[in-house]
């Protein structure tokens, strides 16, 4: 990473876990573990959507971020089951996970709808997390470099270079997930190094060394700090070191480099 020219992001991903009185003794818990870590980054919670405005309060305190996991690419309307992006911002939510591979594996999403969701999160405030990545068939293929530089310009098409600040992007190869499997921090900073070229020849090269680009998969408290010295890795996307106060502590600590 680099701090001089933008932001390190620690973002917990906590995925379809934790009820009200879990989160809030986490919320509890976190603040005393990490008392001075806006000196060094900037720390986000996505909890599912129930959890939301308690968590916009229980985060307050240590001035966290609060995300959703997910959006409706559409305004208001006849869209059951659904929330937009207005309602997520109405009740203090920052942050949005925009095309998760799970959300794209098991819900459907694909480029265009990523795309609607990006320019909606954005037009309502919000700042989207998009995430993107290759299956362990595309890599052992050797078109990671060119699938992921397509999720990225199909997710950003129509976003204007005053817009693109407020994007994070996330790496997040599918086999890393979950699995244990971490990407060597060599492999992660090539592919995150491809995405900032390719937001360099849309947005221009100023533009493209402010943009956060984070890693995500199987980043732990033993693995965090090393991926996090290389030069494009700017942050972390974490899903099940997220969920303990004391390992997401650790991952936030690492990033003080
Ligand atoms: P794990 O950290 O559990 O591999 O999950 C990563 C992730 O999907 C974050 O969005």
């Amino acid at each position: 990473m680099n701090r001089q020219l933008r932001q390190t992001v620690i973002a917990g991903n906590w995925k379809m876990n934790m009820l009200t009185a879990e989160a809030k003794a986490f919320a509890d818990a976190l603040a005393p573990l990490v008392p001075d870590y806006k000196n060094w980054c900037e720390v986000v919670i996505c909890a599912p959507f129930v959890l939301l405005p308690d968590a916009a309060k229980n985060f307050k305190g240590m001035d966290a971020g609060v995300g959703a996991q997910n959006m409706s690419e559409h305004p208001f309307g006849a869209f059951t089951g659904e929330i937009c992006a207005a309602q997520l911002a109405d009740i203090g939510v920052s942050h949005v996970i925009i095309g998760h591979s799970e959300r794209r594996e098991y819900y459907g999403e694909n480029d265009c709808t990523v795309n609607a969701k990006v320019l909606a999160a954005l037009s309502a405030g919000l700042k989207p997390i998009l995430c993107v990545g290759e299956s362990l068939k595309q890599r052992e293929t050797g078109v990671t470099n060119d699938l992921v530089s397509m999720q990225v310009k199909a997710a950003l098409h129509g976003v204007s270079p005053d817009s693109i600040r407020d994007v994070i992007i996330a790496y997040e190869p599918v086999w890393a997930i979950g699995t244990g499997m971490t990407a060597t921090p060599e492999d992660a900073q090539s592919v995150c190094a491809a995405i900032r070229d390719v937001l360099k020849g849309i947005y221009g090269e100023d533009a493209a060394q402010s943009i956060t680009i984070q890693y995500g998969g199987s980043m732990n408290d033993k693995n965090a700090f090393e991926l996090l010295s290389q030069p494009d890795i700017d942050g972390g996307l974490i899903g099940g070191a997220s969920l303990k106060p004391e390992t997401f502590a650790a991952i936030i600590n690492a990033a003080n480099q």
